[in-house]
């Protein structure tokens, strides 16, 4: 009777440590496949960014608008950017046709954040060869009007 016990207990105890290794051994794998999908497939025009802009509202081009959006780049963008060539960072002609607005703003303002959290940027970092898009302090407004500047530029 006791000698049938503990060969239960033995039994139950090889089988739970059994099933622990296989789960183990078997979870990280379809994990590491599943996030890869989720960067490679999904929509860059769907991602918003991370920061404070959350919703976006295109309407015609504003010229007036985006004027003051290119005096905003001319002062604060073009150490590192140039609209039809890769430099510090990429060239930004076009841009607004392969993110979305509020990605673009939010990259404007709150870089250092989208460079730590946000798969693209994290992509275009890589591609800079590590070098961070510096925070340039602009606020809602002239991230707003560089959009618009942004948008004549296509
Ligand atoms: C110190 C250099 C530097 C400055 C100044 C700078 N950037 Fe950048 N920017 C970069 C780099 C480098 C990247 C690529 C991501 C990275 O490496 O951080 C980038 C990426 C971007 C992107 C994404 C481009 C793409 O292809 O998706 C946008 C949009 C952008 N910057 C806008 C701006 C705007 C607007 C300003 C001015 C307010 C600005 N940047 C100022 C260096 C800079």
């Amino acid at each position: 009777m006791k000698l049938k016990f503990i060969t239960v207990c033995v039994i139950a105890l090889a089988m739970t440590s059994c099933g622990e290794e296989k789960a183990k051994k078997e979870a990280p794998a379809p994990q590491k496949e599943e996030s890869k999908v989720a960067v490679e497939n999904v929509d860059p025009m769907s991602n918003k960014g991370i920061g404070p802009i959350s919703s976006v509202t295109l309407g015609e081009i504003d010229p007036a608008m985006a004027a003051e959006g290119e005096v905003v780049f001319k002062a604060k963008c073009t150490a590192c950017h140039k609209l039809s060539k890769k430099f510090v960072g990429p060239a930004l002609k076009g841009v607004t046709q392969r993110r979305s607005p509020e990605w673009i703003m939010n990259m404007a303002m709150n870089p250092e954040e989208m460079i730590q959290k946000d798969p693209i940027a994290q992509k275009l970092l890589v591609e800079a060869n590590g070098a961070p898009m510096a925070n340039q302090n602009i606020t809602e407004v002239e991230a707003r009007a560089l959009l618009e500047y942004f948008r004549t530029k296509n």
